[in-house]
């Protein structure tokens, strides 16, 4: 409970209910002293879990040498993350605007369609989620985030996800963009069929139509590669990355190919904090630490699934996930379930009405995969049990 954020803050987010004051690995505290399991980790932020000593002592070296600077003159820390950036990003990609959140990322990414294709329309996905800001709800699919906002960027199509048919007979016309999450995040950690990526791919490419390939959620290492469409062996033309990127401090990536990139002036977009050193320092050591975690994750995964498609619960409809983005689809709807979980000292995400959604950091052990598979059976046997009281 918080007194003055529920007094002071705009109503915005729905409230678990718990004041979090610290944090160590996968782990955080509320101000009681209760220790949860942390599969929030601030939406998928923190990947690689709180108060990474790597992370700590790059914000503080940093902090130490230059903690401000524009991104009208050089920075060495900023030369450092690019480095780092392009030595893990896609390949047909080469440069890039540093910002300070994913739908800021968005905006770029939807501004340089335009401009590059002089064309106005998008073609999204049901199911999508870009964000909340004007281009970026344009977007997304979910009618109740728009209600009231209107008019929003148009015209935006919407095509089936995953529906390869529906890919075959749109009309690409009077579209300067295809933006897509290669796994859906939001929505339900939705992961398409094989031929669904690449037939995009193909299309977009025959037409000469820009594809943006949203990894906010789904890149940083989240599915076992640096970037979830690289399950598909697809090359994005622009690419956004956000939430675990800065190592927990505040940073968003719009990454372009080259002839993109080429189109944008010098005064067309600007970002007073992109690119600080502060972010750029945090985000080149995050990549430094992904890559020593990167292999295991996979496996991790794979284990945390196999946990919970063992769980002895008839109300477990589905397990899905990729890597550590990983769904629990319920026959039941997910609130009572979310939050006899935090009783039982596990944070989670949750999406539509009947998912849990988890996303671990990548430093988790087995005995933390473990220890969360048993709370989650404890908290489905309680649900079940008063379900026929
Ligand atoms: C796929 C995807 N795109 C964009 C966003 C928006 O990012 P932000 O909340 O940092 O603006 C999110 C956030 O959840 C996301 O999952």
């Amino acid at each position: 409970m918080s007194a003055t954020e529920d007094l002071r803050m705009l109503n915005t987010f729905q409230r678990y209910g718990i004041k979090v004051i610290k944090g160590e690995g996968a782990y955080v505290w509320d101000d009681s002293g209760k220790r949860y399991l942390d599969f929030m980790q601030g939406f998928g932020v923190g990947i690689l879990g709180h108060k990474n000593q790597a992370i700590i002592k790059a914000i503080y070296d940093q902090l130490n040498q230059l903690d401000i600077c524009h991104g009208s003159l050089y920075n060495d820390a900023r030369e450092r993350f690019l480095e780092e950036f392009f030595r893990i990003a896609p390949k047909s990609l080469s440069r890039a605007f540093l910002s300070n959140s994913g739908a800021e990322a968005i905006e770029l990414a939807l501004k340089l369609a335009r401009k590059y294709t002089g064309k106005k329309g998008f073609i999204s996905f049901t199911g999508a989620y870009h964000g909340k800001t004007f281009g970026a709800l344009s977007v997304t699919y979910s009618e109740k985030y728009k209600e009231g906002f209107g008019p929003l960027l148009e015209p935006v199509r919407f095509l089936k996800y995953g529906d390869v048919n529906e890919l075959n007979l749109a009309d690409f016309s009077d579209i300067a963009g295809v933006i897509v999450e290669p796994i859906q995040g939001e929505s339900g950690i939705i992961i398409p069929p094989d031929d669904f990526l690449p037939t995009l791919r193909e299309l977009t490419e025959k037409k000469g139509v820009p594809l943006i390939i949203d990894e906010i959620q789904s890149g940083m290492g989240r599915t076992g590669k640096w970037w979830a469409h690289q399950h598909w062996n697809i090359q994005p033309d622009i690419m956004t990355a956000g939430k675990g990127i800065g190592g927990g401090i505040p940073m968003g990536v719009t990454a372009v190919r080259e002839d993109i990139a080429s189109v944008i002036k010098v005064g067309e977009h600007s970002s007073t904090m992109g690119g600080n050193p502060i972010a750029s320092a945090a985000g080149a050591a995050t990549i430094k630490e992904v890559e020593k975690l990167l292999a295991d994750i996979p496996t991790k995964g794979e284990n945390f699934m196999k946990g919970l498609r063992k769980l002895n619960s008839h109300t477990v409809k589905e397990v899905r996930g990729k890597g550590l983005m990983i769904a629990l689809d319920l026959r039941i709807r997910f609130k009572d379930v979310l939050f006899a979980q935090l009783k039982n000292g596990l944070i989670s995400l949750y999406s539509g009405l009947t998912v849990l959604r988890y996303l671990p950091p990548y430093i988790i052990t087995q005995n933390d995969i473990d220890n969360a598979l048993s709370i989650i059976e404890k908290s489905l046997m309680e649900i079940d049990s008063k379900r026929f009281i």
